[in-house]
């Protein structure tokens, strides 16, 4: 059945995606090192099959798919039609043998019991209802199967998160308010909820850790990721022209001092979490 909240944040994803498509290079590039941190931490082999989920446009699901090679099986679902018509277009474009995308609500979707493991960077965090979603993502797995996926730690931790809003909040009816306890960005920044929600969706061995990964981006970069990914773009899309300059005077500004030589280091503050299932 999909319920009000289901059909939101499918809607949501809808309009995201377009940034999510339009700056793919860019995000990969900067969250490259999440990829591969979350499918060694999977410890997947040759052979195996594993489950990306939220997997955007592909990144991890092709990180996964060259570590269980040829013999392996990767697929990569998304809500967002768009973003696996990218990942399926580029799966093609680069020759990824072993890679398969499916456009699904991971959440409801009855994937047969055949994943060694259930991997995801940054694609879990936004089911109405986390633990249907993690009991069905167990429920794909073969018996002790693995699961290891990222997820944000607090906006605190994560000030290039913080800095655009603040720097926005006097020009908008209503600014953004990140909430760690619901669907979105930080729902898994407290640890102790990400393991509660485990648990009671029958994980075991749940060891989560902090992962920090340090990257270099250009000013206009930084901006991009500000005010074209972040969750101020919904916002300044419907936003008039006076408001949109104003914004995005006033986040150049409060950028600009984290800018040196030319180069800004974007900090991705998150959890790496593994279990069994
Ligand atoms: C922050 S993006 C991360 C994308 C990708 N994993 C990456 O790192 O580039 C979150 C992704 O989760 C997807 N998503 C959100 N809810 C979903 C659901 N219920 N089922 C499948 N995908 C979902 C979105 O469409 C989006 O592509």
């Amino acid at each position: 059945m999909s319920t009000s909240a289901d059909r939101d944040m499918a809607a949501y994803w809808d309009r995201a995606s377009q940034a999510w498509v339009e700056h793919q290079a860019l995000l990969d590039r900067l969250m490259a090192p999440i990829a591969e941190a979350v499918v060694e931490a999977a410890g997947l082999v040759n052979g195996e099959s594993v489950l990306d989920v939220g997997c955007g446009s592909g990144a991890t699901t092709f990180a996964a798919a060259w570590r269980v090679g040829p013999t392996g099986r990767a697929l990569g679902v998304d809500i967002s039609g768009a973003l696996v018509e990218l990942a399926r277009r580029r799966a093609g474009e680069d020759g990824i043998e072993g890679a398969e995308f499916l456009l699904a609500d991971a959440q409801t979707h009855a994937f047969d019991p055949v994943f060694d493991a259930v991997v995801s960077r940054f694609g879990v965090m936004f089911f109405p209802d986390p633990v249907a979603a993690f009991a069905n993502l167990r429920r794909a797995l073969k018996p002790g199967g693995r699961l290891a996926f990222a997820a944000w730690r607090s906006p605190e931790e994560n000030p290039l998160s913080l800095i655009p809003l603040r720097a926005a909040a006097p020009f908008l009816p209503e600014p953004p308010r990140f909430e760690t306890n619901a669907p979105g960005r930080f729902a898994f920044a407290d640890q102790a909820r990400v393991r509660a929600v485990l648990e009671a969706a029958g994980w075991r061995e749940i060891a989560i850790t902090p992962l920090d990964v340090a990257r270099p981006l250009s000013f206009d970069e930084l901006l991009t990721m500000s005010l074209r990914v972040g969750p101020l773009n919904p916002i300044l899309k419907d936003a008039g022209e006076a408001v949109r300059r104003a914004v995005g005077e006033a986040v150049a500004a409060a950028l600009t001092p984290l800018v040196q030589d030319g180069v800004a280091t974007m900090t991705s503050a998150c959890w790496l979490v593994t279990a069994r299932g």
